[in-house]
């Protein structure tokens, strides 16, 4: 597992930080793993990051902390490891009372009532903080995260480039009969043998009928002439996500099945056109949604054209139509403007109750000057 360079870590702290600023916090109590995980390089499952202006402190118990203090700090710019004494939240709260600034922010996506009451509890009274509560912060770190470093990048194509090894060897296999978690189990073992760590998500093999769920489950159904097959797979590269969906055709395709294909395809193609730096995120996802409706598929398409890929499968942008707020819910997607870095999926598909259904998705970067595939397999209706 590679640790990220001095320098980028660096970077990324720094972007953060500025962020704190704005947001006029001086401190942040970091929860969810893939954000300790950009900040400080560390790859745990348990870990609290506290980010200051001159603060980088990681807080973790005894079955990391000679990892940390072999490869993550050595490599981490001003990280300072504290160990768990007795327990996580308890380290937190001693550490805060001695840490003398009145407005420290905390992932509230990421802690539970539970555990914020009882920091509360345990802050209250403190008397070198001139005020005992924390502040709610959001996507302080995530909105750092969508851009991705030159790291982040090489990382993403290297691992763009194995997942279209696998798929084209796993296009390869499928035949009539196979039943679908068998699909499903070779998939997963060809993601392992092609490099990658594990699966980024449950592998979806949704036959015939089953195809007009988004998100099947695969069963004991065999694939079966005139079957159309979604096959949608990722895998975790360098802790890294990648993400793509071919659907195939068992025999020879019926006029719909090629026709609802063939508009897919369209709205794949019309969605990466009008990728490029400055667009809005709400373009590339009207200009999927345009094609379907055209072709009368438009109620068939029940999901956002796509989503950031990184650290997590799904992360920011959020690549939707533009919709009304909600509120509580941070307006992800609706004014984002790509630029040069952001890593999406581009899956637009048509679920057909009683039919089946189609979906085609590719990983993209946007460039200077527009867009790069990251994934690279053949994008016409296979037949098997
Ligand atoms: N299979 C999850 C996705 O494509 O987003
Ligand atoms: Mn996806
Ligand atoms: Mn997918």
């Amino acid at each position: 597992m590679a640790q990220p360079p001095p320098d980028l870590l660096a970077t990324r702290h720094a972007r953060v930080r500025t962020a704190l600023g704005r947001e006029g916090l001086d401190a942040l109590v970091v929860l969810h793993q893939p954000n300790i995980r950009y900040l400080t390089g560390f790859a745990g499952s348990t870990a609290i990051v506290i980010l200051a202006p001159d603060e980088l402190v990681l807080v973790t118990d005894g079955r990391y902390v000679t990892e940390v203090e072999t490869r993550v700090a050595p490599g981490c710019p001003g990280l300072r490891l504290v160990k768990v004494d007795p327990t996580y939240d308890a380290t937190l709260a001693a550490f805060l009372r001695g840490f003398d600034v009145p407005r420290v922010g905390f992932e509230s996506a990421h802690l539970t009532v539970k555990r914020f009451e009882a920091l509360t509890a345990a802050l209250r009274d403190t008397p070198s903080r001139r005020a005992g509560a924390l502040i709610p912060a959001e996507r302080l770190v995530e909105a750092a995260r969508i851009r991705k470093d030159a790291v982040e990048l090489e990382t993403l194509r290297r691992a763009g480039a194995l997942i279209s090894a696998v798929a084209r060897k796993v296009l390869g296999g499928v035949r009539a009969g196979q039943r679908e978690w068998e699909v499903a189990a070779d998939i997963d073992d060809r993601i392992r043998r092609g490099g990658f760590e594990r699966p980024a998500f449950d592998t979806i093999v949704a036959s015939g009928p089953n195809g007009a769920l988004p998100h099947a489950r695969p069963g004991e159904r065999r694939l079966e002439p005139g079957d159309l097959v979604v096959l949608d797979f990722g895998g975790v590269y360098d802790g890294y996500c990648v993400d793509i969906t071919r659907t195939v055709s068992v025999g020879t395709p019926g006029v719909e099945a090629r026709r609802v294909y063939d508009a897919v395809a369209a709205a794949q193609l019309a969605a990466v056109g009008a990728v490029q730096p400055s667009a809005a995120v709400t373009d590339v996802d009207e200009a999927a949604r345009a094609v379907l409706e055209a072709h009368g598929l438009g109620s068939a398409f029940s999901h956002a054209t796509g989503h950031g890929l990184g650290l997590e499968i799904h992360e920011e942008p959020r690549v939707g139509p533009r919709r009304a707020d909600i509120p509580g819910v941070p307006p992800a997607g609706r004014d984002d403007r790509l630029e040069p870095g952001v890593v999406f999926t581009v899956e637009p598909g048509a679920y057909l109750p009683g039919f089946g259904g189609v979906r085609i998705e590719d990983d993209v970067v946007v460039t200077e000057s527009g867009v790069d595939w990251l994934t690279d397999v053949p994008r016409e209706l296979l037949v098997v």
